[in-house]
């Protein structure tokens, strides 16, 4: 982030602070250094065909989608749920509109308000600050509204709530913990730089202060899921290629049959939106790392080299599932299985230190996109808690579910403007 100097430009963001424009030729430097290493790729709005993406450019915030579900997954994840404090419908809508103000420069590349110094001594910064200097690293802030946000005798939106946005019922196996699960709104931070994600959840939460409070959140490394399928599929913690076969961002079709809600699905303030299924789970590594190889790939269905299915040479090669045991994770998980339930997957890996017991707490923050979740998480994981041969390694302990409404189509537009008019 170039800060209050570097306004690295989409041709989206406002106009520069006056405090910018004093600091004017810091920016000249970091705009020619920027455009030196060609930092700006050319994306297409809405940000979902960067494939070839330079790590440290920018996604356009704005387009009929919100960036970060269709987007060339990055390599960071800073998710926080937030529970909404006031009570007041319009301190909720500007606090949105203040939101998205800030989402608006910061996935720029820019500061939030005025800048984190420059400012009047007796008042603290707008900025906080620890990504001055740092590039936008295709930062991506996407938004989602929580049933609870839909709640009778809250902000009167009840007869706002999507059907498809249904509560999860409880799965064989689920141990939740309500500390970790829900949450009225969420913010997915996602950046190839991990201060970059942690800076924008870090002043977006302080903008919200007195409005909302963070409920839980989630750091996450390694993404485990991928949308281009030209790249490397990246590996999970137990090793295992993972995202071979999902939904590529380029896929406009399987886009709008599976992940985009449509004008005519139930709820029209929906339309282009999506719906997020956040799951935390818990891996036991250490039991894992006793499996034997032979185990370890029977469970997946695929070999651990080169993540072919069973009985076949190519991570490409389609899957022939009556090979797999009939207790196999993608034979499980696989559209035939479930009714043609397709999802887009987005999670990453994450540790969060020990669970006291001399083992890492560590595992896969899983995230699924999908046009409606009654079609799509809820099938698979219904077929998988019942049967995956992987539930012995593994334990589902936090969940939430959001509605992840359209794109801020440009500089009037705000997240939720549809929901709330
Ligand atoms: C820690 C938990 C999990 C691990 C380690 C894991 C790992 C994997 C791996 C290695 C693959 C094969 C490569 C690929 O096609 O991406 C895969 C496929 C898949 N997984 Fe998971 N997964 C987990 C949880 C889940 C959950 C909770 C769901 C959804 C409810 C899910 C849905 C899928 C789907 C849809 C596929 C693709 C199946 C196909 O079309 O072939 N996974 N997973």
């Amino acid at each position: 982030m170039a800060g209050d100097t570097g306004d690295k430009d989409t041709g989206t963001a406002p106009e520069p602070s006056r405090r910018a424009l004093l600091g004017w030729g810091g920016a000249g430097l970091a705009l020619g250094a920027a455009a030196a290493g060609g930092a700006v790729a050319a994306v297409r709005s809405g940000g979902n065909t960067e494939q070839a993406a330079d790590s440290g450019s920018a996604v356009p915030f704005h387009g009929a989608h919100q960036a970060g579900i269709a987007t060339a997954v990055q390599d960071r994840l800073h998710f926080a749920a937030f529970d909404v404090t006031t009570k007041d419908r319009a301190e909720l809508v500007s606090l949105l509109k203040e939101w998205t103000r800030a989402a608006e420069r910061m996935t720029a590349g820019r500061t939030v308000g005025e800048g984190a110094y420059g400012g009047p001594a007796e008042a603290p910064p707008d900025d906080t600050g620890e990504a001055l200097g740092l590039r936008p690293s295709r930062l991506t802030l996407t938004i989602g509204f929580g049933p609870s946000l839909f709640a009778r005798d809250r902000f009167g939106l009840e007869d706002r709530r999507p059907e498809a946005l249904v509560d999860l019922p409880k799965f064989p196996g689920d141990n939740l913990d309500s500390a970790r699960s829900g949450g009225d709104l969420c913010v997915q931070a996602c950046a190839d730089d991990p201060q970059v994600a942690v800076h924008a959840i870090r002043n977006l939460a302080r903008i919200g202060m007195g409005r909302t409070a963070i409920r839980w959140s989630q750091l996450g490394f390694g993404k485990t899921s991928s949308t281009t399928p030209g790249t490397q599929t990246p590996r999970n913690m137990m090793g295992f290629k993972d995202g071979t076969r999902n939904i590529a961002g380029t896929d406009e079709a399987a886009l709008d049959e599976h992940v985009w809600a449509g004008r005519t699905d139930d709820a029209g303030w929906m339309a282009g939106g999506s719906y997020l299924v956040a799951r935390r789970i818990r891996m036991h590594i250490e039991t894992w790392d006793r499996a034997p190889l032979q185990e370890q790939e029977d469970i997946f269905g695929r070999d651990k080299g080169e993540g072919a299915p069973v009985g076949k040479a190519k991570e490409r090669d389609e899957p022939f599932l009556k090979a797999m045991l009939p207790t196999a994770h993608v034979r499980l998980a696989h559209p035939d299985t479930n009714d043609g339930a397709t999802i887009l997957r987005r999670g990453y890996s994450f540790t969060d230190g020990t669970d006291g017991l001399g083992r890492l707490d560590a595992g896969l923050f899983f995230l699924a996109y999908q046009r409606d979740v009654r079609t799509g998480f809820i099938p698979v994981q219904r077929s998988l808690a019942a049967s995956d041969a992987l539930n012995e390694y593994i334990q589902h302990v936090g969940s939430a579910v959001f509605a992840v409404p359209p794109g801020v189509r440009d500089k009037d537009d705000w997240w939720g403007r549809a929901l709330f008019s």
